[in-house]
């Protein structure tokens, strides 16, 4: 059986690519799902919110450029396991750009196919660029695209946009967009309803029903590396929020499969 896959990309930082990301395993994994988070960013900010370590070991560098190694992901839960970052120190980023001369950007794409099969969802968190690795999971899978509430943030999607027309013309014909996920929502705010509009006035752009709100649990489940719908947050919008995007996402998911 093949996982559903979910991309989360947006390259501009501080988005909440990996609160997404995050929110998701742990919310996947609450529903009884089989996660696996591939954390292709190497400053490694999802590895250490679910509190695996870095250091040594198999890594996102293993899982991308050597196959040969035996993939043995961190197991966090029963049902919520981890490829740490590996710090991209040995070059990772010009050793897939080597590959994909050969083969295209297909480094993600034919990780995650050799390793999905024990899970049900396989969720990327990429880093804040375009770089070879972000290029390479764009053409692995559907999108989301966390996009805080402001004009600079909005403005930023077309540059994605065009990234995915390249990709479809060349390795993955179906690459594309997932959803955008409104992040910091503040419903009060001119700015953030400004930001709505044009997100949804982009042509061709599915915006989640769900905006995730600005709430301080959602950062503080990530530097505690404690799950987001521990009871200790239970307080907080940001669980509420990101159980409906969860429950979004799968049915935007199965809606594509049909
Ligand atoms: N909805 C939110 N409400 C409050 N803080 C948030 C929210 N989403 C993200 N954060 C915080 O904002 C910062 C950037 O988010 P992060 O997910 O790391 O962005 P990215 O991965 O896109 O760079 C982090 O400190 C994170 O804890
Ligand atoms: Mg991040």
């Amino acid at each position: 059986m093949k996982a559903c896959r979910i991309i989360v990309a947006m390259p501009k930082g501080g988005s909440g690519k990996t609160a997404t990301a995050v929110a998701l395993a742990w919310g996947f994994e609450r529903r009884g799902r089989r996660v696996l988070l591939v954390d292709l960013d190497p400053q490694g900010n999802a590895t250490c919110a679910l509190g695996a370590s870095q250091e040594g070991g198999y890594g996102t560098l293993e899982l991308l450029l050597r196959p040969e190694r035996p993939f043995t992901p961190r197991p966090i839960t029963g049902g919520l396991h981890v490829v740490p970052a590996s710090s991209w120190r040995a070059g990772a980023d010009l050793e897939v750009q080597a590959a994909n001369q050969v083969t295209g950007p297909v480094a993600v794409r034919e990780a995650l196919a050799r390793v999905e099969g024990a899970y049900d969802y396989v969720i990327c968190d990429c880093a804040p660029s375009l770089g070879p690795v972000t290029y390479n999971a764009l053409a692995a899978g559907p999108v989301l695209v966390p996009v805080e509430m402001t004009r600079l943030a909005v403005s930023v999607v077309p540059e994605l946009d065009r990234v995915l027309a390249t990709i479809r013309r060349g390795v993955a014909p179906k690459a594309g967009v997932l959803g955008y996920l409104p992040i910091r929502h503040v419903e009060h705010q001119e700015e953030s309803r400004d930001a709505l509009r044009s997100l949804a006035a982009l042509e061709g752009h599915r915006v989640l029903k769900t905006r995730v709100p600005a709430a301080t649990a959602i950062a503080r489940s990530l530097a505690e590396g404690i799950s987001l719908f521990s009871p200790r947050y239970r307080r907080s919008r940001g669980p509420t929020a990101y159980l409906a995007v969860v429950d979004e996402v799968a049915q935007l998911l199965e809606d594509r499969h049909e």
